[in-house]
């Protein structure tokens, strides 16, 4: 069965595309991001035997798609979900609420129960996969030895089997049996997964364990970066790059442990905590040494100051989730409370001015991290630059940035990065951006 699921959010095209998953067997998810996109899908498709629709979006609202699906397809179910009211929304004046099976009309924010009844519904057609397990991609299990709840691996659709008790440590040869199998994922249970609050930016269920007496230290970041590497080779890559950047961020933790007692706190956390925060800031800086390695001005002090500023730019923020929201779903920032949206866009000053206290540090690091989160659109802050107000270094740090944004919103999938990567540079075809973009060229294998 094919369903088409429209949002202009991917986060919330991310959570029902995980619902769907977790629910029903072999059914092909197509999505869309625009009442006109979902359209020529329709047209594209002769088999949609459902869609699942959100009111307010750029570029044809529901109610255009409603409209026209029903001007052409008489009985194709749909689902609309929205935070609106429906009698006040235009296009849906003939919609039968509950009174049609064809369709249903849900308010955000949806539970997962609500969800999937009201698809299973449409569909006439029960849930198959009863049991819920939520899945945790497998290089997140490198980092650590043990766990706090049972971990399955998935035989079919309906059959789990146990692999790792909780409480019990692993190593990493018994992860990588399963890695070798291809397989991208293991399983945790729904009820585990809440109770451990585990997010898209933490994972809280795992652990490292260490005899007494040894030093995790050094271990710990090892096993990050390694895990980080294995991710970046796959998008192609070299493995000179990843050793730069390695040798690099040696060298800055050495430097920083000599200099400042706060940076040096702040980074230690970042890198016990092994989530978010420490893991895209290291990816950051080796895609920034990839880029530099492709440019003029290739110079070990260039390379040096985009790692100490991917290292440090998000420090000022504790919560692994704030900061991948804000990095990977900018537009939920204007969803928060105003304690998180303050402390999200203030972040970038408190951490320029950090650095700057750190003798002696060297130039233009402070620039970077203050303006990290300046855009090609002009739309960032603190300032909204310009694409032509950005340094050529500070537009190295941004779209770095933002391609490690795009590896994690597309769940470090190959073909969809690969297939994604042609409009992501032609994003960045203006202004000093022009120039810095032609040094990212990952060779997708
Ligand atoms: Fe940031
Ligand atoms: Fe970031």
């Amino acid at each position: 069965m094919k369903i088409i699921l429209v949002d202009d959010e991917d986060l919330i095209r991310q959570l029902c595309n995980i619902f769907l998953e977790n629910s029903f067997e072999d059914l092909k998810i197509l999505e869309a991001s625009s009442g006109n996109s979902a359209i020529k899908l329709l047209k594209e498709h002769s088999d949609i035997d459902l869609v699942v629709s959100d009111f307010i979006m750029p570029d044809g609202d529901g109610g255009v798609l409603y409209r026209y699906i029903r001007s052409n397809y008489e009985n194709l179910p749909f689902l609309l979900v929205t935070s609106n009211d429906i009698n006040h929304l235009t296009g849906f004046e003939k919609f039968q609420t509950g009174a049609s099976v064809k369709e249903l009309y849900l308010r955000k924010p949806i539970s997962k129960q609500s969800f999937v009844k009201a698809v299973s519904s449409l569909l006439e057609r029960s849930p198959e996969l009863n049991e819920s397990y939520k899945k945790i991609r497998i290089y997140n299990f490198w980092k650590f030895n043990s766990v706090e709840c049972d971990i399955y691996v998935r035989l079919s659709s309906e059959k789990f089997v146990k692999i790792i008790s909780a409480g019990s440590s692993y190593t990493r040869s018994d992860i990588n049996k399963y890695a070798d199998r291809q397989l991208e994922y293991l399983y945790i249970k729904e009820c585990d997964f809440n109770a451990f609050s585990v997010s898209m930016a933490s994972t809280p269920f795992l652990k490292l364990k260490c005899k007494r007496g040894e030093c995790i230290d050094v271990e710990t970041v090892k096993t990050t970066h390694a895990m980080i590497h294995e991710l970046v080779l796959s998008v192609g890559l070299s493995n000179s790059v990843v050793d730069t950047a390695e040798k690099l961020s040696d060298s800055i933790v050495a430097f920083v442990k000599k200099n400042s007692a706060a940076v040096r706190d702040l980074l230690k956390k970042a890198q016990d905590a092994k989530d978010y925060i420490y893991d895209h800031s290291y990816m950051t800086s080796i895609i920034c040494c990839e880029m530099v390695s492709q440019m003029e001005w290739n110079t070990r002090d260039i390379q040096n100051k985009l790692c100490m500023a991917s290292l440090f730019h998000d420090l000022a923020i504790s919560d692994p989730t704030l900061a991948m929201k804000g990095d990977v779903y900018p537009d939920s920032i204007n969803g928060l409370d105003d304690k998180e949206r303050d402390l999200f866009l203030s972040h970038t000053q408190v951490m320029a001015e950090k650095v700057r206290e750190v003798p002696p540090f060297p130039a233009n690091v402070d620039t970077v991290i203050l303006q990290h989160h300046e855009n090609v659109e002009g739309t960032g802050f603190p300032h909204k630059l310009s694409a032509q107000r950005v340094s050529p270094l500070v537009c190295t740090f941004i779209i770095a940035h933002d391609f490690v944004s795009m590896m994690y919103r597309l769940d470090f999938d190959k073909v969809k990065i690969k297939n994604e990567f042609p409009a992501f540079c032609a994003k960045y075809d203006v202004g000093n951006y022009k120039a810095v973009i032609k040094a990212l060229n990952p060779k997708f294998e």
